[in-house]
């Protein structure tokens, strides 16, 4: 395969809308005909149900992927009850947070040539471990990064290390999300211009505060548009990935954006 097939979805913070994003692109990109599986690899915060404890966030994104047969655990392999930081609601559950098993499960989701799409756990250097986070389990995976930037005072210096962070593990940025999380905040504008010059990229999205499901489905729609004439240029990966005809027009207006730095 000549292209990452997925994305894996970090953000600047918990709580800046990882989720949100990653439940929306999975429904337009399967709208598109792409098959697409998600992960939620490690959650921290779940409900205790007869079949074992369950996380919301992946619980959505399985919703949202419409592949009901695929057990639970192949997409969060590790649900952890407490609400906290994974390494330390692990320490308090005596778990270990295995990598390998994280990454065996990932291989076999993504087997069958899906697009996967994975949300990690907080940001993108939660701890997962003593000396673990969420960084090393995203590297393994081999898939590009898609940044959710939680709009809020602060979000330049969080969305800029974040950025040096990649780098310094060699993972790319696919893309960005510019989410206001902060009905209240100042200058949203020149914050994205200033985003946008750092990155040398405008954002795959944009969501005003109280986003709308509409405008949520329509920034989905033109993001998934985006993703798929930037991963899917060559008609047979476009085949491989179950693109249907309907999509060849979408293509065509895909193929006329700007490139991005998928590679
Ligand atoms: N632009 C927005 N407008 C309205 N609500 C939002 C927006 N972005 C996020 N939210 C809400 O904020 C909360 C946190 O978002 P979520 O996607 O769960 O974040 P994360 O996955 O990064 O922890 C959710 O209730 C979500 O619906
Ligand atoms: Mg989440």
């Amino acid at each position: 395969m000549s292209h990452p097939q997925g994305l894996f979805v970090t953000g600047t913070d918990t709580g800046v809308g990882k989720t949100l994003v990653t439940v929306a692109l999975a429904r337009a990109l399967k709208a598109h005909g792409l098959r697409v599986r998600v992960m939620k690899p490690v959650a921290a915060g779940a409900v205790r149900t007869a079949e074992g404890p369950r996380n919301d966030d992946a619980l959505a994104l399985i919703a949202a992927a419409g592949e009901a047969n695929v057990p639970y655990e192949q997409v969060n392999p590790y649900c952890l009850t407490l609400a906290a930081s994974p390494h330390i609601a692990a320490a308090e559950e005596g778990v270990r947070i295995e990598h390998a098993l994280i990454r065996a499960r990932f291989e076999t989701l993504r087997a069958a040539g899906h697009f996967m799409l994975v949300e990690g756990a907080g940001g993108w250097l939660a701890p997962t471990g003593e000396q673990e986070t969420m960084a090393d389990i995203a590297r393994d995976f081999g898939l590009p990064v898609l940044l959710v930037v939680g709009l809020r005072l602060g979000c330049l210096n969080h969305a800029l290390l974040t950025h040096e962070a990649l780098a310094a593990r060699k993972v790319s940025m696919a893309g960005w999300v510019a989410n206001q999380i902060d009905p209240a905040m100042g200058w949203v504008d020149a914050n994205v211009r200033t985003l946008t010059a750092h990155f040398s990229l405008p954002p795959l999205m944009t969501l005003p505060a109280g986003v709308s499901t509409r405008e949520l489905e329509a920034a989905a729609d033109r993001a998934a548009l985006q993703i798929i004439s930037r991963l899917y240029f060559d008609p047979r990966e476009q085949q491989n990935a179950g693109l249907q005809a309907g999509t060849d027009a979408a293509l065509r207006i895909g193929q006329h954006m700007q490139p991005g730095p998928i590679e």
